[in-house]
């Protein structure tokens, strides 16, 4: 008999069915066990009866624990009472890998759950979100393959820093040494000699010393990089593809942002609105005025400050013109306020930041001069400059970082959830 999915099951309603997964619950007498499957679709309710079954075949049933494998064939039949509406009562089955004391049970402290990662993934809470993981990012590249952009990968390996020196992860490379990607962004840039607009998805590294909800030491940067385009153009063209890529979660995932009490309708409202784009300025002017908050120009916003900021707004906000002492060597001056630089942030309605993105510098001095005030040694960056030398164009790019949005649209507390295996400053394990 072919297998269906759960799922597929309880549309068909009636009649004979066979599923497989693992057991989610369970509990018995001594003439009936009651086994409610999962898998990736749902979870059923199935009833094993003493008396259909041989004494042997039976205590096989009775035995099963939390998370052994089986595959069940039985007549499916509505049941308000069964925990997803419906039940089988079983015909045959086979226990494909028995489960002694799975670990995992209610109320283990976060160290013991993170310690078995490797067992939590199966849960219904990490199974919704790494669902919604995965048609996030799939919405994605079928956004920039709409857009007609190209895929380009930058190496990992790198000889020099590209967001700052101080959350460099060092690789012994031979003889020599290098870093762990912090950006793809440096070698996007001569890539748009070549391809004009790219993006890419890869593993970033940030040793980040802190310990946040917000941080983690790997996680995944999805970039984009575009010749001839501008500040208003690339921050506009960050809302339209989150955007994009929320509404296919809201469309395919509404069972699972449920399941994690997140309203998909919500959700769905917030993407058809318009995402406004205001500038530090005004954000400090926002905070002064109806916070009392007082934050100097010059300073980068703090996490209280961002929070703060995003209370009085309902959906993300693109956040423009940060102070240039504040920011990275790349992102150029803008004309009329030399002070202050043509890149943007976009901060999520929960105040975290989920993309960074700017226009890129085409002055070398200014950048030499910058790279040297934040003690970094330009040198080690001369092929970038000759990006400039050889028919520079303007040209602009953001970063969104995936576990951010898949943190806030899933609702969760920290950042850890939104990633299978989280690496922190205080976890590389399993
Ligand atoms: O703002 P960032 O540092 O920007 C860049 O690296 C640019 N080179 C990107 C570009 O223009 N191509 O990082 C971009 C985004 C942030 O907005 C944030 O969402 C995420 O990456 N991010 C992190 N996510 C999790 N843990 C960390 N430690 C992160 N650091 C940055
Ligand atoms: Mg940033």
């Amino acid at each position: 008999m072919k297998f269906l999915s759960i799922k597929e099951a309880m549309k068909k309603g009636s009649g004979k069915v066979s599923v497989r997964g693992w057991v989610y619950r369970e509990r018995g007498s001594n003439k009936l066990k009651f086994v409610v499957l999962r898998d990736v679709s749902e979870i059923i309710q199935c009833v094993i009866k003493k008396e259909k079954f041989s004494e042997d075949k039976f205590k096989e049933a009775d035995k099963v624990q939390i998370e052994a494998s089986m595959e069940l064939t039985g007549t499916i039949k509505e049941d308000k009472r069964a925990p997803s509406g419906y039940e089988i009562d079983a015909d045959e089955f086979t226990v494909v890998g028995s489960s002694d004391n799975f670990p995992l049970a209610a109320d283990q402290n976060r160290e013991f759950l993170d310690d078995n990662r490797h067992l939590t993934l199966r849960t219904r809470r990490m199974t919704a979100i790494l669902k919604i993981r995965s048609t996030y990012i799939q919405a994605r590249d079928e956004f920039y393959r709409k857009k007609g952009f190209f895929r380009f990968d930058a190496p990992i390996l790198q000889p020099s820093q590209s967001e700052g020196g101080s959350t460099l992860f060092e690789v012994k490379y031979y003889d020599a040494k290098t870093y762990l990607s912090q950006s793809w962004q440096l070698y996007a840039e001569s890539a748009i000699f070549a391809l004009e607009k790219i993006y890419d998805m890869g593993p970033t590294f940030r040793a980040e010393k802190s310990k946040t909800s917000r941080h983690l030491s790997e996680f995944w940067m999805a970039e984009m990089e575009a010749a001839w385009w501008d500040l208003k153009e690339v921050s506009e063209f960050a809302k339209e593809e989150i955007k994009y890529s929320i509404l296919k979660v809201v469309e395919e995932n509404a069972d699972d942002l449920q399941s994690l009490e997140q309203n998909p309708e919500r959700l769905r409202k917030i993407a058809e609105k318009e995402w406004p784009t205001i500038k530090y300025r005004e954000a400090l002017k926002i905070l002064k005025e109806k916070n009392k908050m007082e934050v100097p120009f010059g300073k980068d916003l703090r996490t209280i400050e961002e929070e703060t900021l995003m209370k009085h707004f309902d959906t993300p906000v693109v956040v423009t013109h940060y102070p240039v002492v504040a920011m990275a060597f790349y992102k150029p001056r803008d004309p009329d306020f030399p002070d202050e630089a043509l890149c943007f942030d976009m901060l999520s309605p929960t105040g975290v930041e989920i993309v960074g993105g700017s226009q890129r510098s085409l002055d070398i001095e200014d950048m030499k001069k910058r790279l040297i005030d934040a003690g970094e040694d330009p040198s080690s960056l001369e092929w970038y400059f000759d990006l400039r030398r050889y028919g520079s164009v303007p040209h602009a790019g953001y970063g969104v970082g995936i576990e951010r949005v898949i943190t806030w649209i899933c609702g969760l507390d920290n950042i850890k959830d939104a990633i299978p295996f989280p690496r922190t400053s205080v976890r590389y394990k399993p």
